[in-house]
């Protein structure tokens, strides 16, 4: 599959992907939406791919938000569709089952911001600058910032960041909780593969499995996410993966899962 605004490919079962519009900072056009939502549920539907790196070409954007050219025209209804349709491709993201990394190159600016919040975690170089700069445009975050940043920073500096629109450096979000890891530009994707083979290393299912409890077990009441889990790890023990996994603790050996 080849794509006009981002580069795709399959190495050592992780995909990679690359949103290409460099001399545009990688903003978001509809395009790249659109295709972005294609790439994912891609990855979603191939059972070798155990993983994702998303990043930005160039060494200046991871994306620098929605293309404000595009933005700039939109109509009241189109707007609203436009939301819908990259709030759209987050809950794909989010809900892929499958970790995704986002590699945040540079400026990760609102859309470009809620998109890597939408990852699983985000490991950032130092240079990354974070920020939901909407206010400034007249508009507020579309693509469920205003959702995802408290959840992940907390309500109080979530506020601030949205309603100053100023972006905080890698070591800021590296302080509360939006970065995983900061680390040199250079060693930006290599960082991003050791944690995904990491996490690769781990059952196909399980992996699933914890993905949705913490997803949407964050949405609900604690009981019902402790109800949620439970179910979860009930369906992980008709696993043939949990068995050879416990088999293997036992037997004092590395497990080899299959995905079954
Ligand atoms: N949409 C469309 N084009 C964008 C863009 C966006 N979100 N962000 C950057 N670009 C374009 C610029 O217009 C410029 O294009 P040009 O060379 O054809 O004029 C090119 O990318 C380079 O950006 P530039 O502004 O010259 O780089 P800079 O280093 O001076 O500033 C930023 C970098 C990120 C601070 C600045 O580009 C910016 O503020 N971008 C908008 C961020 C934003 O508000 N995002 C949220 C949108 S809802």
């Amino acid at each position: 599959m080849s794509y006009e605004t981002l580069l795709y490919e399959i190495r050592a079962g992780i995909a990679y992907v690359t949103i290409n519009r460099p001399q545009k900072l990688n903003a978001l056009n509809h395009k790249a939406i659109q295709e972005l939502t294609g790439c994912f549920q891609e990855v979603r539907g191939t059972a070798a791919v155990r993983g994702a790196i998303l990043t930005g070409a160039g060494e200046k954007a991871f994306a620098a938000g929605a293309d404000i050219n595009e933005l700039a025209a939109l109509t009241p209804t189109q707007a609203e569709q436009t939301a819908l349709a990259g709030q759209a491709l987050m809950n794909l993201i989010e809900s892929l089952g499958k970790p995704v990394i986002a590699a945040v190159n540079g400026f990760a600016l609102g859309g470009g911001c809620e998109l890597a919040m939408a990852c699983s975690l985000r490991i950032a170089s130092d240079n990354a600058r974070f920020g939901l700069p909407e206010l400034k445009l007249g508009i507020i975050p579309g693509y469920a910032g205003t959702q995802r940043l408290p959840r992940l920073v907390g309500k109080g500096r979530a506020l601030e960041m949205v309603l100053s629109g100023e972006p905080v450096s890698a070591q800021e979000a590296l302080r509360i909780g939006l970065a995983n890891h900061v680390v040199s530009l250079s060693e930006l994707v290599p960082a991003a593969e050791k944690v995904i083979q990491k996490i690769a290393a781990n059952a196909p299912v399980a992996i699933r499995h914890a993905l949705e409890a913490v997803h949407r077990g964050m949405e609900m009441p604690a009981a019902d996410g402790e109800r949620l889990e439970a179910s979860l790890f009930g369906l992980c023990c008709a696993t043939a993966d949990m068995k050879e996994g416990t088999r293997a603790f036992l037997e004092k050996r590395p497990a080899r899962f299959t995905g079954k």
